[in-house]
């Protein structure tokens, strides 16, 4: 079975060039995209040994989900660039490989074809949709309903985007609308039921944490906050009711420059000390990189490009060779250092040299 690696290897070769910019590509020099991989590099592992530990399990309970391992898919825009069946092959892997599906909001399947298609393989699907709150709270509240009535669990609202960041692989291809046929199905205004016209998201610097209190009033699904580097704001994410946060740089597509998410993670960890879970993402490539997130006080991580490199290569068959690929090195990983589950991950595995 390939790696991550060959997967990208394998998509980019596909993919028509602007898709595959749009997908590997991020905001500015493309620093933080890159200190993403590079920082878990840099990061090694200690293992211990002659632990005895023979039969590992690696499922976890997040927030009410379960998942047969540590490892999600993050909500990533537009499958359908990457592969006709779009969505629809994601989840059906995702389902399969009994893990949650975090489904983003510019997905351009509407959300309750995905559940529809998520239903098909399980009865007990466990999806969580990621919200852009859109500054008209009427439409914001139409998007949570459909969602809560789609059934899924979790609301992941991505807090680290006021403005779209800057793409400029996307500039020099001078690719910002999505074709013919395809469009983020999610925002269409449903009259009646009946497809209508399809809005396009609305970045807002405008929202604060009140939009975070008015969310809460109106849904009782767990809100994550996605996108939380500082310190201080994952306190008042705790302070203001939130059931989780995503460490998160949007893969170095928003603002560059700010810090890898796994060397974010730790000051995360000590602010929040325990009081709601922490999901990582960005960079996350082999199963010693989710090692490393969970030692460092993540209780799962989650997979973007991996995913779309996937979907490209092989559609619903390449998502699901990759998730199965993180999740036999995530066990090797566990194997080798002498842990029987996520819970054995503790920091004192994890030193940097350098
Ligand atoms: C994203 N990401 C993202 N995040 C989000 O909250 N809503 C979205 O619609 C998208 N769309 C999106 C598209 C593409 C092409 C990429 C690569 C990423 C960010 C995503 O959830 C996640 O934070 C990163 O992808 C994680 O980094 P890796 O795994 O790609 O390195």
């Amino acid at each position: 079975m390939s790696s991550v690696a060959e997967f990208e290897e394998t998509a980019r070769e596909r993919l028509d060039p602007v898709y595959y910019d749009f997908f590997a590509g991020a905001a500015g020099d493309e620093i933080t995209a890159r200190s993403n991989v590079d920082s878990f590099a840099r990061l090694c592992l200690l293992p211990r040994v002659l632990r005895g530990s023979d039969k590992r399990d690696l499922t976890i309970e997040l927030l009410g989900s379960r998942a047969s391992m540590p490892i999600l898919v993050a909500p990533t825009a537009f499958h359908r660039l990457a592969h006709p069946d779009g969505e629809l092959a994601t989840v059906r892997a995702a389902m399969a490989a009994d893990t949650v599906m975090i489904v983003s909001m510019a997905a351009t399947t509407a959300i309750e074809d995905v559940a529809a298609a998520a239903l098909e393989v399980t009865p007990e699907p466990e999806l969580w949709f990621q919200l852009y709150l859109q500054p008209d709270l009427d439409f914001s509240e139409a998007i949570v309903r459909r969602a809560e009535r789609a059934g899924v669990k979790a609301l992941v609202v991505t807090v680290d985007s006021p403005v779209l960041g800057r793409r400029e692989r996307d500039d020099r291809h001078g690719f910002h609308d999505l074709p013919p046929g395809m469009v983020v199905e999610n925002l269409r205004n449903l009259r009646g039921g009946e497809p209508g016209h399809v809005r396009q998201i609305a970045m807002s610097a405008e929202l604060s944490w009140e939009h975070i209190a008015w969310l809460r009033q109106l849904t009782a699904l767990p809100i994550l906050l996605k996108g939380v580097l500082h310190p201080e704001d994952a306190r008042l994410a705790v302070r203001h009711g939130v059931a989780g946060l995503i460490v998160s740089n949007h893969g170095g597509r928003q603002l560059d420059t700010v810090p890898a998410t796994i060397d974010a993670l730790p000051e995360i960890a000590e602010a929040v000390a325990g009081a709601v879970p922490l999901i990582l993402d960005g960079g996350v490539r082999r199963g010693t990189d989710v090692a490393k997130a969970l030692a460092l006080g993540a209780s799962a991580v989650g997979l973007g490009r991996p995913v779309l490199w996937g979907l490209a290569a092989a559609g619903q068959d390449g998502v699901a060779r990759v998730l199965e690929r993180v999740r036999e090195e995530f066990d090797h990983t566990l194997a080798l250092c002498g842990a029987a589950s996520p819970l054995d991950l503790t920091a004192d595995l994890v030193r940097s040299y350098r």
